[in-house]
């Protein structure tokens, strides 16, 4: 019998296969992939995903073309969920925010990242403070047990320009209180403030605002931020983090890294 070796499929390097994708709005969704069997990541860690770009006209190569993303769902979790913002021109989400079931992305499985328990020295209250899609890490860390072994209240801020784009993080937070792994450990120590800045929402403002003005303290019922209790993780734009930055400082806290723990740590969400 004579064998005949078909051509093999290209197969993309580090390939991994789409499980779901949920749209938010019409500039926010979420999806989940494959998780490779080998890869570990610690809650609040980034990889690099992408597509295979368009081919070079003069070569014909194709590179691929990929970004930091934030892991959004938990380190027990068979699959890796991301969240991201769908930018019209942009290289990548252009064409990411139309990937179906069934379709592959490429990851690189090398996970990094400062917005990490182990980059913050042990304390009592643990504030998460997000814009936009810099939640993405957020929503793996809340629903991480180590966050509530670690901490005895931890208050999420995130802000949106408008309610509707408030909507991946909202439903996962109140999805967490009926979680049969983590819903018991959250009960009554996760604090939830979104606000919005350009929408009439439940809550208004801009985080460093609600921070400056003592707003979110008095409305939660808590004491202002101390460097003895109070730790924080920020992630949003580079303004942003600049602005919480120096308000964090202003209440005493210092900024750490995985080689050197300290009161605060910062990273920037991704944008394009
Ligand atoms: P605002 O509407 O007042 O600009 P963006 O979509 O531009 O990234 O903004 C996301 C959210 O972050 C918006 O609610 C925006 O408020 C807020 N924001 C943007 N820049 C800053 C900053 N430097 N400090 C605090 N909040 C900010």
């Amino acid at each position: 019998m004579t064998e005949t070796t078909l051509p093999k499929p290209p197969t993309l390097p580090d390939a991994q296969t789409v499980l779901s994708v949920q749209h938010w709005t019409d500039r926010l969704f979420s999806f989940r992939v494959t998780r490779p069997a080998s890869l570990r990541f610690r809650s609040g860690e980034f990889v690099m995903i992408g597509l295979m770009g368009d081919p070079d006209p003069a070569t014909g190569k194709q590179k691929p073309l990929l970004r930091a993303y934030s892991i959004a769902s938990p380190n027990w979790d068979d699959a890796l969920e991301f969240y991201s913002i769908k930018v019209p021109d942009g290289p990548l989400t252009s064409r990411l925010q139309h990937i179906q079931p069934g379709d592959q992305i490429i990851l690189r499985p090398k996970p990094v990242g400062t917005l990490v328990h182990d980059a913050l020295l042990p304390g009592k209250r643990l504030w998460m403070l997000a814009t936009g899609t810099g939640f993405a890490p957020f929503a793996s860390l809340v629903r991480d047990p180590e966050t509530y072994e670690k901490f005895d209240e931890i208050v999420v801020m995130h802000t949106c320009r408008e309610v509707g784009e408030l909507a991946y993080g909202r439903t996962l937070i109140e999805a967490l209180q009926d979680d049969p792994l983590i819903g018991e450990m959250v009960a009554g120590k996760l604090r939830y403030y979104p606000t919005t800045t350009r929408d009439q929402g439940e809550f208004m403002g801009r985080i460093t605002d609600n921070l400056a003005s003592g707003k979110v303290f008095s409305d939660l019922g808590l004491p202002p931020m101390d460097p003895a209790t109070d730790r924080a993780m920020v992630c949003g734009s580079l303004a942003f983090n600049k602005d919480v930055m120096a308000i964090l400082d202003g209440f005493g806290l210092r900024e750490g890294a995985n080689s050197e723990p300290a009161e605060y740590v910062v990273e920037k969400a991704f944008v394009g």
